[in-house]
């Protein structure tokens, strides 16, 4: 199927699979003051497992992209609760083996939102059951990164508090990931990428940046335009695709979307300038 890289996304659009999540980890909102001084409704909302998301092609996709080279950086721009450093250090691993995985380690996770960086860096996880039995069915033996805790982690607001189980991690998936505050427009302007080394995953955020989302997009893929070399990828999300304009500006910045029978939303930054 031939897809025009300008057409605008479409939560609808089977092509490009639903971002309604499968299984929940957290669901909490809360008001949050905005640049120009106003509150705004900010969602925490994080799944280990979503709709369009595939796990395991992504993780093959990225051992095999970066498969000559000795580091990559990774980063989970919006970490939430730490479900996606989380599902995306646990398929590294079960792709690649632990020696292996430790290229892209440790993923280096940031949330501008304090209260939900001290929730994951409590090194605990809340999961539904369903959550726990996917990831078993996925990967088979998952008791190496999970165990069940005995404390209930009650986070405020949390919508799905009550039908979730708390997990403690284990220091395999503790060591794999960090966990800090940041404002993910500032941490891609951190980025130092010079060899086409980095993966950046941001997810499901962009819609909640500002009322001007058609700006929110350009804004965010000509930093990452100016600050990931050809070689790296970007990863994002279906609510992003669907409420702003970032397919079309990221086409703008030389990123292509592969992957696509998978519907998974993974762009490699491409040089311009390399000869076909
Ligand atoms: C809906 S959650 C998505 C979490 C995760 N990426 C996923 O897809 O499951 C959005 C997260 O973005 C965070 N967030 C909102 N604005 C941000 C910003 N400017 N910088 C970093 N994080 C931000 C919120 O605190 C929230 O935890």
């Amino acid at each position: 199927m031939n897809i025009s890289p300008y057409r605008i996304f479409s939560a609808n659009n089977s092509n490009f699979g639903s971002f309604s999540p499968a299984f929940g980890s957290v669901e909490r909102s809360f008001a949050q003051k905005g640049t120009d001084g106003a509150y705004k409704k900010v969602m925490n909302n994080s799944w280990a497992f979503r709709g369009e998301l595939d796990w395991r092609a992504n993780a093959t996709l990225f051992a095999s992209h970066f498969k000559d080279k000795k580091h990559v950086d990774t980063y989970s721009l919006a970490s939430s609760d730490g479900s996606e450093a989380y599902m995306l250090a646990i398929s590294l691993i079960e792709t690649l083996g632990e020696k292996e995985a430790r290229k892209f380690f440790p993923i280096k996770a940031f949330d501008n939102d304090e209260y939900i960086v001290n929730i994951a860096k409590s090194g605990k996880w809340n999961l539904l059951p369903r959550d726990y039995e996917n990831l078993q069915k996925l990967y088979g033996n998952i008791d190496k990164y999970i165990k069940k805790s005995d404390k209930p982690m009650l986070i405020s607001n949390d919508k799905l508090a009550g039908a979730t189980q708390t997990y403690e991690v284990s220091g395999v998936l503790r060591d794999a990931v960090e966990f800090r505050q940041g404002d993910l427009v500032s941490e891609i302007k951190n980025i130092d990428d010079e060899d086409g080394t980095a993966l950046v995953f941001c997810r499901n955020v962009l819609p909640y940046l500002e009322n001007l989302k058609i700006s929110t997009a350009q804004k965010v893929a000509s930093l990452l335009g100016m600050y990931l070399a050809p070689g790296s990828i970007f990863v994002t999300g279906g609510y992003d695709l669907s409420l702003t304009d970032l397919n079309r500006n990221l086409y703008l910045r030389d990123f292509k979307h592969v992957n696509r029978d998978k519907s998974s939303f993974v762009y490699v930054k491409t040089d311009p300038w390399a000869e076909s």
